[in-house]
């Protein structure tokens, strides 16, 4: 079907001006036909030991002038309880695989190193107790990952029987000393982190007699999680999808089709940066739209990577037991001049909010499957949610995407039909948009659709069966520019404004402009 053209309201004076002319979209939802669990988990964050993540972040200590409770800023809880973040993974990335969880308890704390990031000073002043304030804080699921690649599995075990056991141990006792009598609950175990390179340069087989270790001793002791709530336990998965990749998920896979009582995971990992080369060279900001639709091309290519590795796994695991969990993900740019190389620092504009929705529109249709991701990082670190600077935070374009896709947390998927059209700018053609429907709990029906063309707005004629509509509401997110971005000083130069639309001759029109993210409710 080619689009067809709709013209603007671009006429003046009695001339007509068809320069901008909005493409028309037809799309169709059968709200009857309904799919999978759009999990939750697939909303999770991502906090490091990295430059500004924890610390600046999070952490300011008790004694900051910086408003605190004990130690965690107010301003960011505040921001993270509005999008009602699932889970969030801790304390690495490839820290994780150096951390020795004693250094962050009691007092006083052992100060180390962080090699990994700038080489800085570690004060372990965040550590278990603090992480586990921070996710009270905000209402999330900790997502712990345990240091597989310079740890042990006693140093791991006694780190869950230290959160966990509710019966009095010794390590149980000493977390009560430390100001938690009650054992904590914790939603995720990662056993590593990329163990295939900064977690060890593990082979798939060497990484496969740990897994299965660390499987077997790191024990979650909750009396809460035993029968029903039980921790999940994810293992390192594939970071792309060349050869030693998909090898590496054959691995794992043919292990658990084959695995004894004895052991056991419920979620493979899998890391995939938006970064067009390495090392990053993209800039952040500055950018015009052929930077533009470069990123959203290779953004795109996390459809066919969850598609090769979920089909590796229908073959070991065809019931679908094993979640696929894209616990890494989001656009990696250069560092921000003048910022430290090793802290991962860069700016996000409109472009990473449209990078957000189309990543997040994929975990969607893959939901049978994808039922956790963990976008890279949440608060001053790569794609993030949110930017501090001593007192000040400031909210990003991907934010407000997460904020808007709210309705979509553990909402139910229903198919869409479309055609997407194309956009081209120079050698590189996309579909000019995509789109996602889901029911929420209430049985409301929303709908989720990006203009990724830059130049022309849509018209969406949406046909909407199995349910009664006659209008919708929501929010559009969209800027001036493809790079527009929101700073300190002006905050709210992308940022969500009201949308609605009306149902006629049977259909619903939504027009929409270039380069936004919508989401909408269907409304009687
Ligand atoms: O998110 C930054 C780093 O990227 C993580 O530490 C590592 O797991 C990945 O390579």
């Amino acid at each position: 079907m080619r689009p067809l053209l709709v013209g603007f309201a671009l006429i003046g004076m009695g001339l007509a001006a068809p320069a901008i002319v909005a493409q028309k979209v037809e799309l169709s939802v059968d709200a009857s036909k309904v799919g999978a669990k759009i999990d939750r988990n697939i909303f999770g964050q991502f906090a490091e030991h990295l430059g500004h993540g924890v610390y600046e972040g999070i952490w300011v200590s008790p004694d900051s002038t910086i408003p605190n409770t004990r130690g965690i800023r107010n301003d960011v809880v505040a921001a993270l309880k509005a999008i009602r973040v699932p889970n969030v993974r801790w304390p690495g990335g490839c820290f994780a695989d150096e951390y020795h969880w004693r250094n962050g308890i009691g007092s006083p704390r052992t100060v180390t190193l962080n090699p990994n990031w700038g080489g800085v000073i570690e004060p372990n002043s965040f550590g278990t107790h603090e992480f586990m304030d921070f996710l009270e804080q905000i209402g999330a699921e900790a997502y712990v990952s345990v240091n597989v690649g310079s740890g042990t599995p006693r140093e791991a075990a006694e780190w869950l029987e230290y959160l966990t056991a509710a019966q009095a141990t010794t390590l149980a006792k000493e977390r009560a000393a430390n100001g938690h009598p009650g054992p904590y609950r914790i939603g995720f175990l990662g056993i590593g982190n990329e163990s295939w390179d900064c977690g060890g340069n593990m082979t798939p087989d060497y990484y496969l007699s740990q897994l299965e270790i660390y499987s077997r001793f790191v024990r979650n002791f909750n009396p809460a999680q035993q029968d029903k709530q039980q921790m999940l336990k994810i293992a390192v998965g594939p970071g792309g999808g060349e050869p030693r990749w998909t090898e590496w998920t054959e691995a794992i896979m043919k292990a658990y089709r084959q695995h004894s009582w004895s052991w056991d995971i419920n979620g493979l990992s899998m890391h995939s940066y938006t970064v067009g080369h390495w090392p990053p060279s993209f800039t952040s900001t500055g950018f015009g739209e052929t930077e533009y639709s470069q990123i959203l091309k290779f953004t795109l290519a996390m459809e066919d990577l969850i598609s090769k590795h979920s089909a590796i796994m229908d073959k070991y695991d065809p019931e679908k037991k094993v979640s696929l969990v894209v616990d890494e993900w989001g656009a990696w740019y250069a560092p921000l001049p003048g910022s430290n190389p090793g802290f991962l620092v860069q700016q996000n504009s409109l472009r990473d909010a449209i990078l957000a929705a189309l990543n997040l529109n994929i975990f969607a249709r893959h939901a049978e499957r994808v039922r956790g991701a963990n976008i890279a990082q949440m608060i001053n670190v790569l794609q993030s949610m949110i930017m501090t600077d001593k007192e000040k935070m400031v909210l990003t374009p991907t934010y407000y995407v997460f904020k808007m896709y709210l309705p979509f947390q553990d909402s139910t998927f229903v198919p869409v039909a479309f055609d997407a059209g194309s956009y081209s700018h120079g050698d590189i053609t996309l579909p000019r948009v995509d789109a996602i429907a889901a029911k929420d709990g209430a049985g409301k029906l929303w709908l989720a659709v990006t203009n990724l063309d830059p130049n022309q707005p849509i018209e969406v004629e949406a046909s909407l069966a199995g349910v009664t509509a006659n209008s919708a509401a929501g929010e559009i997110l969209t800027a001036a520019k493809v790079d527009s971005v929101n700073t300190f000083e002006s905050p709210t130069t992308v940022v969500p404004k009201p949308v609605s639309a009306k149902v006629q001759g049977g259909k619903l029109i939504l027009k929409l402009e270039p380069k936004s993210v919508t989401v909408v409710s269907v409304e009687r």
